[in-house]
């Protein structure tokens, strides 16, 4: 494993059966919470993005992406948009709705922040069916930006996120996949 996988591994607190049965629920609060590893995996992030014109914004999406876009904004030089569910902004706001298996969810942003053709970083923490990565960037491209990279700690395999986001051209790289 590389030494960002290591690292990602070994700082996971894994649930059965949570938030529902057959779901192993993966918290990454051990990485965020340990300061020497949670600076690490950020460095390794950083130095692995492929973004030869640099990055302009760093999107995270609500709520465990947030925790991630801030540092690896600051560690960039790149400003920070946070991506909310919905009803949590006032307007003027510009949402994306989506299927979940049961029901849709809507996400949204502050409009007025995002300039056509900005280099964009889209950040999770999980990357399970990619619904929520499709529709940050279907979003985030509304207003002309371009997903230059994405990152999430982990990606889970059986879901096929992978195939949704090579569907819509969003590259994407995952620190532990499994
Ligand atoms: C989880 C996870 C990702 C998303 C991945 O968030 O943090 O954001 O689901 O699922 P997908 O690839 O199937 O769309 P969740 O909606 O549980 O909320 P939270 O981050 O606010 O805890
Ligand atoms: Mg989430």
């Amino acid at each position: 494993a590389s030494e960002l996988e290591q690292i990602v591994r070994d700082h996971v607190h894994e649930t059965p059966n949570f938030p529902s049965e057959g779901v192993l629920f993966r918290d990454f609060t051990p990485l965020f919470a340990d300061g020497p590893a949670f600076k690490r995996a950020v460095d390794l992030m950083c130095e692995q993005i492929d973004a030869e014109g640099g990055v302009d914004v760093v999107a995270g999406i609500e709520a465990r992406g947030f925790l991630l876009c801030s540092a690896i904004g600051y560690r960039l030089g790149a400003g920070v948009l946070p991506i909310r569910k919905a009803g949590k902004l006032p307007s003027p706001t510009v949402t994306e709705t989506y299927s979940l298996e049961y029901g849709e969810a809507t996400i949204e942003i502050r409009d007025g922040f995002l300039r056509p053709g900005d280099r964009v970083l889209i950040v999770d923490d999980v990357l399970a069916t990619g619904g929520t990565m499709v529709a940050a960037a279907s979003l985030l491209r509304r207003f002309g930006a371009e997903i230059i990279d994405s990152w999430v700690l982990f990606e889970l395999l059986d879901l096929h996120g992978a195939k949704a986001l090579a569907d819509n051209e969003i590259p994407y790289k995952s620190a532990w996949a499994a």
